[in-house]
């Protein structure tokens, strides 16, 4: 689907569907929404609010069939003002989405530039979620379906005659699409099933299609280059781990950044193996590195002036002969040992030598993006992801960047004492030390791989795969934390 802006009356537009909307409360239509109501005889005032009763609630959308000219109003509810958010606009835009191709007879829709008219919001910000939310609601998950349902809209149009305000939001749109299409290719990989998604064929994905220089390393390159950790969670798997390194290395580059995403393709739980109903959506696990991989795209397109390296550590948590072992003992590459205390604690393991890696690069600051913990989706549920880190200042950017992408992050406390749990009696660290304060606890472990470079950490258990559709209509992958990474280095 195409999504644009036109400088232009939205009535001037040729279209199936025009979409206005509606302030909860209001009686009288103001700003685009009273030029359409009187182009069309006070049909909205007259009939849909003072007939039909319709309040403008927040989510509700009145259908109007216009009888003489065979299109339809879309009159979407805002809510109340002062509850207004840009979070709101985007999820109410893909709603439009699907109901148009619910409707199946739409082709072309034409919306007003929601929440930058009577509701007084940044044009480019509102422009950005209608478009991000647009693309957002055409997403489905249908390869494997023999009866896929085409949508039918074509085109979604946002038409803004002010000369300003079209100006800001144009900017918008094409932020939105980039990263809209980022998002949506993320949940592709995270929802494709581990039988065709594995080490090998993400990291060939990656070459593909992160957009820049991608170096694939593999078994014996690997063990060359000390990542004995990564390697240990790896060696239980048929398929061979793979190491992904991609680049965007844009001439004077005003910093250096490393985003990491953990990339267990599926995680069994090795030989402490998961119960079936927590290993049933364990294809999942590898959302931090599809987020990696599609935010490389979108920078290789909005080309921000910062040098960003992704980095994953690719391979399968599996339960074998070769698998290993609780009670081992390993040397990651930073030299520490690690004594394997429950093999299902896989995910540091691994980052413990990609955050190493990132930290050789040089960089100035590391994010790392994992489906880390049960624990942080027991604290915070399905509705905000957790964040750590060894920087306060960086984590509080970090948490108001997200909000504005129409993210949740929430900071879980790094307290010394969580790492009283993870001392060893035969290694320099245990993986985990059971379940209490356990995101907590990973932080506190991942902490001890990185020297001095300001880190983040994000824990996205609980946000990245849903299986009940949230207030975006986005259900199973999320690709949460593609948005706000895109706008952490990129705006
Ligand atoms: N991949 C899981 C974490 C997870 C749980 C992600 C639920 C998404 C939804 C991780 O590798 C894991 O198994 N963690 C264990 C750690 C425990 C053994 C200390 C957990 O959280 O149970
Ligand atoms: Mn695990
Ligand atoms: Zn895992």
């Amino acid at each position: 689907m195409l999504v644009k802006i036109e400088k232009k009356s939205i009535l001037d537009i040729e279209a199936d569907v025009i979409v206005v909307s509606l302030l909860e409360g209001v009686k009288t239509p103001g700003g685009v929404t009273g030029i359409v109501d009187k182009a069309f005889n006070n049909i909205i005032s007259n009939f849909v609010i003072a007939k039909e009763k319709f309040e403008g609630k927040y989510g509700s959308i009145y259908q109007l069939p216009l009888v003489d000219c065979g299109k339809k109003i879309f009159i979407t509810g805002l809510g109340k003002q002062s509850e207004f958010t840009y979070t709101k606009i985007r999820d109410l835009s893909a709603k439009v989405v699907r109901l148009c191709n619910k409707e199946g007879n739409a082709e072309k829709v034409v919306s007003i530039l929601q929440g930058a008219g009577v509701a007084g919001l940044c044009p480019q910000r509102c422009a950005q979620m209608i478009t991000e939310g647009a693309i957002s609601g055409t997403y489905a998950f249908d390869k494997y379906k023999s009866d896929k349902k085409e949508n039918t809209l074509k085109e979604f149009i946002i038409a803004e005659i002010d000369e300003e305000k079209f100006k800001k939001a144009e900017e918008g749109v094409k932020k939105g699409i980039i990263t809209g299409e980022a998002v949506n290719r993320a949940r592709n990989l995270i929802n494709e099933s581990s039988q065709y998604l594995y080490p090998e064929t993400l990291a060939e994905y990656a070459v593909a299609n992160s957009g820049v220089k991608t170096t694939v390393y593999n078994k014996d390159q690997i063990k060359e280059m000390g990542m004995n950790a990564f390697l240990a969670v790896g060696q239980g798997s048929v398929h061979e781990p793979k190491f992904i390194h991609m680049e965007y290395k844009p001439e004077n580059a005003k910093k250096k950044i490393a985003i990491v995403g953990k990339g267990i393709t599926f995680d069994a739980g090795g030989l402490d193996l998961k119960p079936p109903s927590s290993m049933l959506t364990m294809r999942d696990d590898m959302s931090g590195a599809a987020a990696v991989i599609s935010t490389m795209k979108a920078i290789s397109e909005l080309k921000p002036n910062v040098e960003v390296h992704a980095v994953v550590a690719a391979c399968e948590n599996m339960p074998s002969g070769s698998a290993y072992k609780p009670g081992d003992v390993i040397i990651a590459k930073t030299g520490r040992s690690i004594e394997i205390d429950n093999t299902d604690a896989e995910g540091r393991v691994t980052l413990a030598d990609a955050l190493a890696y990132a930290e050789e690069l040089g960089v100035d600051e590391i994010i790392d993006i994992a489906t880390l913990t049960g624990a942080c989706m027991v604290a915070l549920g399905t509705v905000a992801s957790g964040i750590m880190g060894n920087n306060d200042e960086k984590i509080k950017e970090f948490i108001e960047v997200a909000n504005k992408a129409g993210e949740r992050f929430w900071q879980m406390p790094m307290f010394e004492e969580y790492g009283d749990l993870l001392k060893s009696d035969i290694a320099d660290t245990k993986n985990t030390g059971g379940r209490n304060g356990g995101a907590s606890a990973a932080g506190i472990f991942l902490s001890k791989f990185i020297k001095n470079t300001p880190w983040i950490h994000l824990d996205i258990a609980g946000t990245a795969f849903l299986d009940k559709a949230n207030s975006e209509g986005i259900k199973n992958a999320t690709a949460v934390g593609v948005r706000s990474l895109i706008k952490y280095i990129a705006d």
